[in-house]
């Protein structure tokens, strides 16, 4: 069986980029992204590809060769259905915040609904594959769902799970690691439904790089890489605290630890704590797993990786009341950066809108720049936490267009994300244009100390003690 014809189901920062990137290397193949958001399909076919509703670099070039082309947006969910091959599942999974494994296990509802929905319209036999992060033995059920419900339709179903990290998006997909297919392999049905799926990557992956493994090890190598990625921002953020308080520079140990090849020098940046949509959440459904096989210890053990992560922050925050002589009330504090991380619009988790609650918790007033985040979703953010109304939020939090603007009159400056354009500004004229003294409050460690103190600023970086 060849593919002619993609579904992915689910614009967002999963399906749309790995959809174009599939559409630009297999042109033989019609790509249809479907959603249920009209919203986010217009702006997924805006002419003015400023618009887009996910910010990565090399996207909005893909999109502009291909779109229209065979990459089509759409909210015509059945239709597209019916038309393909190939169905890949890219809806969001957040955390419950409702019921029996609230806070912890995976939501699944839009997975359910996505199956069910599949079910109903399909007329011929598919391939639906998982590329949501979900729990172990989702496969499982979705194949329960479509097998009950159906109109005696064939379907096979692969885990592929997507590694792309945001902001590198399209880098990961064209270049991936791995590519990893799990499936059935007990059957000769499941065996060939992984083969169409790899011969699809085969069109620009190495085929040493793609990976076919049983169902239940795919689901559970996507948890267990992110979990140790975090673990791993985690230690690393352990060791900044000690840093702090000894005297010594967490990022010449990155350096010095990382040089070990066991080790490895990537993700040892220490930061203000790791946000996005998948390291919280897969970790926390790792937690839900052990729990519910009883496995206290290892679930103890992941937890952590979060209550360390939680500290972080709390840290950062604490810090900024602390050296602003024990309060932050009245206050103005710049925060440069509200995305989880650089390259990227996307703030789900992150770590900027914690200590932002935080100091408005402490009354301060937070002026925030980011050059990429709406305004509109920053007090969404807010308001998701539920600490204040949307009038307080709007009290005492301002966005600004302009960096320069949002950094006039305050007390401090906050760091929350490591955009580089922050380290080309003009860091003299930002000086005088503050209160003093001028405190400068580095969570990513981006800006030079030495630099900083010259200009005369009082400088904290995460992880940096005095010696
Ligand atoms: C992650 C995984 O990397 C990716 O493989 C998976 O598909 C989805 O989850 P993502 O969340 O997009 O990707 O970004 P990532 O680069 O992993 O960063 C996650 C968070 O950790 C960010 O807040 C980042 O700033 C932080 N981080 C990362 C650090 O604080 N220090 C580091 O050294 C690395
Ligand atoms: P991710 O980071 O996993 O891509 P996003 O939240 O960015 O998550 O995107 C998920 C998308 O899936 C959203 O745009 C949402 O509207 C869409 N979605 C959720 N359920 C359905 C559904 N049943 N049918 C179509 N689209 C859906």
């Amino acid at each position: 069986m060849q593919i002619k014809s993609i579904c992915c189901i689910g614009a967002g920062y999963v399906g749309g980029p790995t959809m174009a990137v599939i559409a630009k290397k297999c042109p033989e193949i019609q790509v249809t992204v479907v959603d249920i958001n009209q919203t986010r399909i217009d702006a997924w076919n805006d002419n003015n590809l400023n618009n887009l509703p996910v910010f990565e670099p090399g996207l909005a070039d893909i999109v502009n060769e291909v779109r229209g082309k065979n990459l089509h947006f759409s909210i015509e969910v059945d239709k597209a259905i019916e038309k393909a091959d190939m169905i890949f599942i890219s809806v969001n999974t957040p955390t419950k915040t409702y019921g029996k494994g609230k806070g912890m296990a995976a939501d699944l509802k839009y997975i359910e609904l996505c199956a069910r929905q599949i079910a109903k319209v399909a007329k011929s036999d598919k391939i639906v594959v998982e590329k949501s992060t979900l729990p172990v033995r989702t496969a499982e059920a979705i194949k329960s769902i479509l097998d009950n419900t159906s109109n005696g339709v064939e379907f096979q179903i692969l885990s592929n799970p997507e590694f792309l990290a945001e902001g590198t998006a399209i880098q990961d997909l064209l270049n991936p690691d791995r590519v990893l297919i799990g499936g059935d392999t007990s059957t000769i049905e499941g065996k060939q439904a992984i083969e169409v799926l790899v011969e699809v990557y085969k069109n620009w992956v190495p085929k040493e790089k793609i990976l076919t493994t049983k169902v239940w090890s795919s689901e559970l190598s996507k948890l267990t890489a992110n979990a140790f990625l975090a673990q791993r921002v985690s230690s690393i953020n352990a060791m900044s605290e000690i840093c702090e308080k000894t005297g010594a520079d967490v990022q010449e140990v990155s350096k010095a630890i990382g040089m070990d090849s066991r080790i490895g020098s990537k993700f040892l940046n220490a930061s203000v704590g790791f946000g996005g949509s998948c390291f919280q959440k897969d970790i926390l459904n790792l937690v839900y797993i052990a729990k519910s096989y009883g496995l206290n210890e290892v679930a103890d053990y992941w937890e952590q990786v979060i209550i360390m992560n939680e500290h972080q922050k709390d840290r950062f925050s604490d810090n900024i009341v602390s050296t602003l002589y024990n309060t932050v009330s009245g206050k103005k504090i710049a925060f440069l950066g509200w995305a989880f991380k650089k390259n990227t619009n996307d703030t789900r988790e992150s770590a900027a809108i914690k200590v932002a609650d935080n100091l408005l918790n402490e009354q301060a007033f937070v002026a925030v720049y980011d050059p990429k985040v709406k305004t509109k979703q920053i007090y969404q953010d807010l308001d998701y936490l539920g600490s204040r109304s949307l009038e307080e939020n709007k009290k005492y939090l301002e966005v600004f267009e302009n960096p320069y603007d949002a950094m006039k009159d305050t007390h401090g400056i906050a760091i929350l994300t490591e955009w580089d354009e922050f380290k080309e500004y003009d860091w003299e004229k930002i000086y005088h244009k503050m209160k003093k003294p001028a405190f400068l409050f580095d969570g990513r460690g981006i800006m030079n100390k030495k630099k900083m103190e010259k200009i005369g600023f009082v400088y904290y970086k995460i992880g940096l003690g005095d010696s």
